[in-house]
């Protein structure tokens, strides 16, 4: 699946891309779907419109439900299944019930399978973990993902929310209350914090005898957070309690959008930013953190997984002379497209702002201001990027339920 550029406009209506495709795969299992042997060693699944998937035995049976294959409470597997026979064919398959099939191999075993629920998984693609897929954004995303904060959010609410967040990435709540702390309380909302040795959570003003270049007044420039940890936080919350500065305005660049370009226009630059193990350092009296990672991760797939960029905190190793001249003429030219107009957003966050943002995808900064004008002051806090993806299917299989009850009453 190849990631489009798109500069959306507004969350209203949204359709998710993968949630979408789901709820009508889903809709289609229900029209009609087939299970038939094409030999001994495959069962083929049928669509209506004809797609099929031809799916192994060893496949097949790796998913059995029945209380002799899995602990039906936990939903964990009771056997290894490299013990399962390499040579397993399928003996038979009958419909027992609309959209249901047993199956019977040759161990000896029989399952019933339900069809909707093969397609469900047989259609996800080989990186995809069921969750709606990044839409790409540039510098023409004008219509912000402003959302008003609600403490106790209905589950329809909070569903928006989270498609907004896993679709753009980020998501700006309006009207969080601006009493200190209380990012730790949006943060709950979404996951656990990742407390580090900054602590829960951070204040980022400006300070003399700063620990980092964030707790002063000068602009910073499009970064990822903490790339010298491991595992680097994968979202970070920022709550404004002051900004009383004309400044200091917040930016945003979407790292797998200008990743996307580099590939199409400069592919031995994107190929050495995937491939080069970049060191990442952090230093204070009773820290030092290091880890590396390329500017540019890419999955088993060759999908672009996740972007590790802070010029302030990055050092190549010595590799020779070629080598280096390649990976900073590379690293110019998608530094100068994560800094350029053509791809990042900026935007005032005031008092009672609080922006969520995925910190693996976009690289956030702000631009400078003058401390003299007044007081700047933001919380911040990380959480890990798995558990907005667990509420959010979550959220969906009640929405599904719930839609199945309405729909035998
Ligand atoms: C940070 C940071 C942005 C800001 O603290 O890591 O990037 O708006 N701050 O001050
Ligand atoms: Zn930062």
């Amino acid at each position: 699946m190849s990631p489009r550029v798109v500069a959306r406009r507004g969350v209203g209506g949204v359709d998710t891309a993968r949630g979408a495709t789901l709820d009508s795969l889903v809709a289609a299992a229900q029209r009609a779907l087939g299970l038939k042997i094409g030999g001994p060693a495959e069962l083929t699944l049928v669509q209506a419109d004809g797609s099929q998937w031809s799916l192994h035995p060893l496949w097949l049976r790796e998913r059995c439900q029945d209380a002799a294959s899995l602990d039906v409470r936990t939903q964990q597997r009771l056997q290894d299944p490299s013990d399962f026979d390499p040579e397993l064919r399928l003996l038979a398959v009958a419909q027992t019930a609309p959209g249901v099939f047993r199956v019977s191999f040759s161990d000896g075993h029989e399952a019933s399978f339900r069809a909707e629920d093969i397609l469900a998984e047989a259609a996800l693609a080989p990186n995809s973990h069921d969750c709606p897929a990044p839409q790409l954004w540039d510098g023409a995303l004008t219509d912000l993902p402003r959302l008003r904060w609600r403490a106790q959010p209905s589950e329809a609410e909070l569903l928006t929310w989270l498609e907004a967040f896993l679709t753009l990435g980020f998501v700006i709540f309006e009207g969080v209350p601006v009493v200190p702390d209380t990012v730790l309380k949006v943060a709950a909302r979404f996951g656990f914090t990742r407390e580090t040795n900054f602590g829960a959570l951070f204040d980022v003003r400006s300070t003399p005898a700063a620990t980092d270049l964030a707790y002063t007044a000068i602009a910073l420039d499009p970064h990822t957070d903490n790339p010298y940890r491991a595992p680097v936080p994968g979202i970070q919350l920022l709550h404004c309690l002051v900004n009383q500065t004309r400044g200091g305005l917040s930016t945003l660049v979407d790292g797998f959008a200008v990743a996307h370009a580099l590939r199409q226009q400069e592919p031995q630059a994107f190929d050495i930013l995937t491939s080069t193990p970049v060191r990442f350092r952090y230093v204070d009296a009773d820290t030092e953190l290091t880890a590396s990672a390329p500017p540019i991760e890419l999955d088993v797939t060759g999908a672009v997984k996740a972007i590790h960029f802070s010029p302030r905190l990055d050092f190549v190793p010595l590799f020779p002379r070629e080598q280096l001249d390649a990976y900073f003429r590379a690293r110019r030219l998608f530094d100068h497209r994560l800094r350029g107009p053509a791809f990042g957003i900026r935007f005032l966050l005031e008092a009672g702002d609080l922006v969520m943002f995925d910190n693996c995808r976009l690289l956030h900064g702000r631009t400078g201001f003058d401390p003299s004008e007044g007081l700047r002051h933001l919380q911040g806090c990380y959480i890990d990027s798995d558990a907005p993806r667990s509420l959010w299917r979550v959220l969906r299989r009640r929405r599904r339920q719930a839609a199945q009850v309405r729909r035998s009453a």
